[in-house]
């Protein structure tokens, strides 16, 4: 079925912040009109100004509100302010929530409130103004150990920190929804692996606050010698060179596997289904590190030491699924995905 784009007024929550920016981006390429909620606490309002940037027009598609998910009031007014403008929000892509491992851990209160709370009060507000299409930012990290082999959705379940049990909750809680009405509701649950990389524009890209703890961040802080080196988590993981394997993939490949998920929503109806949203293809940490020092032409120093807790050997998708059901591939390379975040780092930080 052929969409018209122009007809869809989408909510996306966590819009400014790395996928949420991303995605956004794509859908007002294709002409969708956006409402955007987040609270900034980990992003900024400028990315909507660079936004604007990229292309003037998208200053008529989208507008923004501020605040938390967990303020029921806010959402009701998103909601009504669609409706008084004469417009009817069709679909949610729901990225807010907050994602740091170990501040998880440290924190579980502060992860069960805002990450099952915040989506909890999004649900009941949907509701209520009868939207009923969501997909939803889950995470690889929802996995238990994989033994090798390519992470497919019914692998084994079994998150081991706070992060990947809010996850694997608000999976359950959509699931509920979904079987209460299930001619009503169309629930996607997208499990990313390891989103890396920047629009190609350099104008938007990954910007967390504070200490990042992923690798990505890290690498362009060495490259750009902000730190001095990064530590390799462990190289002794029975990987061929010793250090962990992960599926990196283009956020702007996964910024277009959210339309084609939402596009599929909207066309097809009611549905509860979990998709994993990555390559397939493992790359080692030393891999990504030479990588990133040969495209971008910097120098990465790093030494090794002890594993981190929590971490896993080998965590590679089995993406059939999403290129069957979706239509959607990943397209860009890992040289890109290192090109094009680099250049994000040099242009904004620097
Ligand atoms: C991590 C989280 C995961 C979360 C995802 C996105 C853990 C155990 N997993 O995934 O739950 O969904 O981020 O936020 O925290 N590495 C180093 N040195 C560093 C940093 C990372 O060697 O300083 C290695 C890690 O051991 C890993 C790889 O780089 O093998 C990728 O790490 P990272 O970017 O943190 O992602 P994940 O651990 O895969």
């Amino acid at each position: 079925m052929l969409l018209n784009r122009n007809m869809f007024v989408i909510l996306i929550t966590g819009g400014t912040g790395f996928l949420g920016s991303h995605t956004s981006l794509v859908l007002l390429e294709k002409g969708y009109y956006l409402y955007i909620v987040d609270s900034l606490d980990n992003s900024s309002i400028k990315t909507l100004k660079r936004i604007k940037e990229i292309n003037h027009n998208y200053k008529n598609q989208f507008k923004f509100f501020r605040g938390d998910l967990r303020n029921k009031e806010l959402l009701r007014r998103i909601f009504i302010n669609a409706k008084d403008s004469g417009k009817i929000i069709s679909g949610v892509i729901h990225f807010a929530g907050l994602k740091a491992v170990s501040d998880s851990i440290k924190n579980p209160l502060k992860y069960w409130s805002n990450n099952f709370l915040g989506t909890l009060n999004l649900l009941e507000v949907m509701s209520e103004f009868n939207c009923k299409k969501i997909i939803f930012s889950s995470s690889a990290t929802v996995y238990g150990p994989s033994n090798f082999s390519l992470l497919n959705e019914d692998s084994n379940i079994n998150p081991i920190n706070p992060y990947g049990k809010t996850k694997q909750a608000i999976e359950n809680l959509l699931t509920d929804v979904f079987n209460s009405e299930p001619e009503k509701w169309g629930v996607i649950n997208l499990r990313y692996f390891n989103p890396i990389g920047a629009h190609e524009s350099g104008l938007i890209g990954e910007d967390p606050l504070g200490k990042p703890n992923n690798i990505f961040p890290i690498l362009n802080q060495v490259a750009s010698k902000k730190v001095d080196k990064i530590e390799i988590f462990g190289d002794n993981w029975g990987t061929p060179d010793g250090t962990c394997i992960r599926d990196y993939i283009h956020v702007m490949d996964l910024a277009e596997g959210h339309v084609a998920a939402l596009e599929f929503l909207l066309s097809n109806g009611s549905q509860c289904i979990n998709i994993n949203i990555g390559t397939g293809k493992g790359t080692s940490v030393l891999e990504l590190v030479n990588i990133f020092s040969k495209v971008n032409n910097v120098e990465i120093k790093y030494n090794f030491t002890d594993r981190r807790e929590g971490d896993f050997a080998v965590v590679i998708a089995d993406n059939t699924r999403a290129k069957e059901l979706l239509n959607w591939s990943p397209r860009r390379s890992l040289e890109a995905m290192c090109k094009d975040g680099w250049k994000w780092h040099r242009k904004i930080k620097h």
